[in-house]
């Protein structure tokens, strides 16, 4: 049932707020981090690795910036075809952490295989919870987002975000980085975030429109900074999977060196940047593109707009947010401007070619 929504995408870019909602309110209780047993204890825990594929590998990279950032804990992310094979040691100490929508990705599987026997616990964050990565952890967390039908992963990604930053939150208390008021303030942060998605969500016609323009390019860039970095990886991701233009994102500083040849007026050049601490240095990168003939889109809030001046071909206004949660509200423009282009270009938006829902196979 599409609840009145023309795909199945739509309609679960629409339910963020409420499933995240559900998310919120499982570990969330009386203010306070709950965990379902065995629970975790981050003071034995001394480094972090984080294997999945796909959508699930670029929350684990959103996850990376958060864990370092507030509980100083050191990780390593992988995708897991990679990291497999890799065979890399594993210290004692380490917590291993996988992420999938599904619990059935055959190499996110085999990842956790290899952990077994030598991580000193083996966390799972999952959506179906009788799946087998789900199964075979010493630590299953839901993500409680509800069936996803729509192959392009939308509502997983940001219940997988909402969980992964309670779980950095949880880490940040255990290792002494956060007091119980910092814990707090950062849990009313993390709830706000439904709210806040609301209005983002209410961008869909603008969204749209600028979708119109971008249908026609060949070629689009995805540009950010730190956990928008993240996020330009899941646009380009989403776009190329549903709408079949390719995209490519980048780090903003690593423009430079070597993507830049690439620009000229026919790529857009789509910047991920909330006015938050690494905003100015987004900008100046911004201002390369621009000054070397690029379409420059930019997905900003009102101060970060005004403080980007006058030159870019077209702006998303995001609503404010707090720098720690933006990750999780900018993945719904990320979302949007997919989905509108791959329906202004008339592809199968919920089943796109060449794609499953759950990679059972290696
Ligand atoms: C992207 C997408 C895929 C999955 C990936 C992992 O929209 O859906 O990239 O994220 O195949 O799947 P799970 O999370 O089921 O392990």
């Amino acid at each position: 049932d599409k609840g009145g929504h023309k795909h199945f995408m739509s309609k679960e870019i629409a339910e963020q707020p409420s499933v995240l909602t559900n998310a919120l309110g499982y570990y969330i209780k009386n203010g306070k981090i709950e965990l379902p047993d065995p629970g975790l204890d981050f003071t034995k825990i001394e480094r972090l690795t984080m294997v999945a594929c796909g959508t699930a590998y670029y929350a684990c990279l959103v996850a990376k910036y958060w864990f370092e950032q507030v509980a100083r804990l050191p990780v390593e992310i992988d995708v897991a075809s990679e990291f497999r094979y890799r065979e890399p040691p594993i210290t004692k100490g380490t917590a291993a952490l996988f992420v999938s929508q599904s619990g059935e990705t055959a190499d996110t599987l085999a990842a956790l295989r290899y952990c077994e026997g030598k991580a000193d616990k083996i966390i799972s964050v999952v959506n179906v919870p009788e799946s087998s990565i789900a199964r075979e952890s010493d630590l299953p967390l839901p993500i409680l987002a509800g069936t996803e039908i729509g192959v392009a992963s939308t509502k997983a990604f940001t219940c997988q975000l909402t969980v992964l930053a309670i779980l950095a939150i949880k880490a940040a208390q255990d290792r002494g980085h956060m007091d119980a008021k910092q814990v707090a303030e950062a849990l009313e942060q993390v709830k706000s975030v439904p709210g806040i998605m609301n209005h983002a969500l209410a961008l869909g016609e603008r969204t749209k429109a600028v979708s119109r323009n971008l249908a026609e390019a060949r070629d689009i860039l995805f540009l950010g900074r730190g956990p928008m970095y993240a996020l330009a990886h899941e646009g380009a991701l989403k776009l190329k999977e549903i709408s079949y233009i390719h995209a490519e994102a980048y780090a903003s500083g690593e423009l430079k060196h070597g993507p830049i040849a690439l620009v000229d007026e026919h790529v857009p050049v789509i910047v991920m940047a909330p006015r938050d601490a690494l905003f100015d240095k987004t900008i100046s990168n911004m201002q390369e593109v621009m000054a070397r003939g690029g379409k420059v889109l930019l997905i900003t809030d009102e101060q970060g707009a005004k403080e980007a001046g006058p030159g870019v071909w077209d702006t998303i206004l995001m609503p404010e947010v707090d720098p720690f949660v933006a990750p999780i509200v900018y993945a719904i423009p990320a979302q949007l401007l997919a989905y509108h282009t791959a329906v202004s270009k008339g592809t199968d938006v919920d089943q796109p070619r060449n794609l499953a829902k759950s990679v059972t196979v290696e």
